[in-house]
């Protein structure tokens, strides 16, 4: 497709994907103020997110002192399990896609007074993982990014050896039939292209991206296979930035 610039002089190429980034942030702007509300009633009200994110964090395996980024991490409601686990001296990378839900983030930074967190505000598919980091989490965001599996590769050559990269996100239930998968991802995706998300079973690219990237992946269905939690650890031997 082609677009004029703001005043109308000069005509430029936007992609598909460009359209598809530029949706998804508005949808974010538009959530943002309220999301750490709204968010406890995703996917469904009653959903056990909170049990999940707990599980994901764990499965980091985090110690204190530890470096660990959370990619599109939103407001950020896994900075306070993360901090528990890596302590004041550690550091939480936060980086997203979305200015409004980075700003609701710095909100949460000075609210607890943490002088330990930065946010970055990036695109997942382009971002610049720095070297020799312990642990990489993702949680309910990363289908939504088109270039997962590069993510995933990116952020394994930067990982420590024995450094750990943790996905938790939901997904399509192996058995549902079609007509239920649409109705169901229609409500609780409303922000992007339903159709487009179970064509594109980006669950199924990140599991294999992990098997590829990283060693011991563990992979675990939860509630009723809505979701997926995928853990696995860089090899040892490896250094950051190996790729
Ligand atoms: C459902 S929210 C999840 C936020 C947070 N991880 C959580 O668990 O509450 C999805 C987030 O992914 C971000 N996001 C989507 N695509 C992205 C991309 N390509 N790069 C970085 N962030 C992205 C959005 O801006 C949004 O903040």
């Amino acid at each position: 497709m082609r677009r004029r610039d703001a005043a109308g002089l000069n005509e430029h190429t936007v992609s598909q994907t460009d359209i598809t980034r530029e949706h998804l942030i508005e949808t974010y702007r538009k959530k943002a103020k309220h999301y750490d509300i709204t968010s406890r009633l995703y996917p469904v009200p009653g959903y056990p997110q909170r049990t999940q994110r707990l599980r994901a964090v764990q499965a980091l395996g985090l110690r204190k002192g530890d470096t660990v980024i959370d990619m599109a991490c939103g407001t950020g409601l896994n900075f306070p399990l993360l901090q528990q686990a890596v302590g004041p001296g550690g550091r939480i990378v936060g980086v997203d896609l979305t200015d409004a839900m980075l700003a609701r983030a710095q909100d949460r930074i000075e609210a607890n007074s943490w002088i330990n967190v930065s946010l970055v505000q990036a695109d997942a598919a382009g971002f610049d993982f720095p070297a020799e980091v312990d642990a990489i989490l993702s949680t309910y965001a990363l289908t939504q990014v088109p270039e997962c599996a590069g993510v995933i590769a990116h952020g394994a050559a930067a990982l420590c050896g024995g450094g750990r990269w943790v996905v938790l996100d939901l997904k399509v239930p192996g058995s549902t039939p079609e007509w239920l998968t649409q109705l169901g991802t229609a409500i609780v995706r409303p922000f992007a292209s339903v159709d487009e998300w179970i064509m594109r079973r980006p669950w199924e690219a990140i599991r294999a991206a992990m098997q590829e990237e990283l060693s011991d992946l563990s992979w675990a269905e939860l509630f009723f296979g809505t979701a997926f939690l995928a853990a696995g650890s860089r090899g040892p031997g490896k250094t950051g930035g190996d790729q």
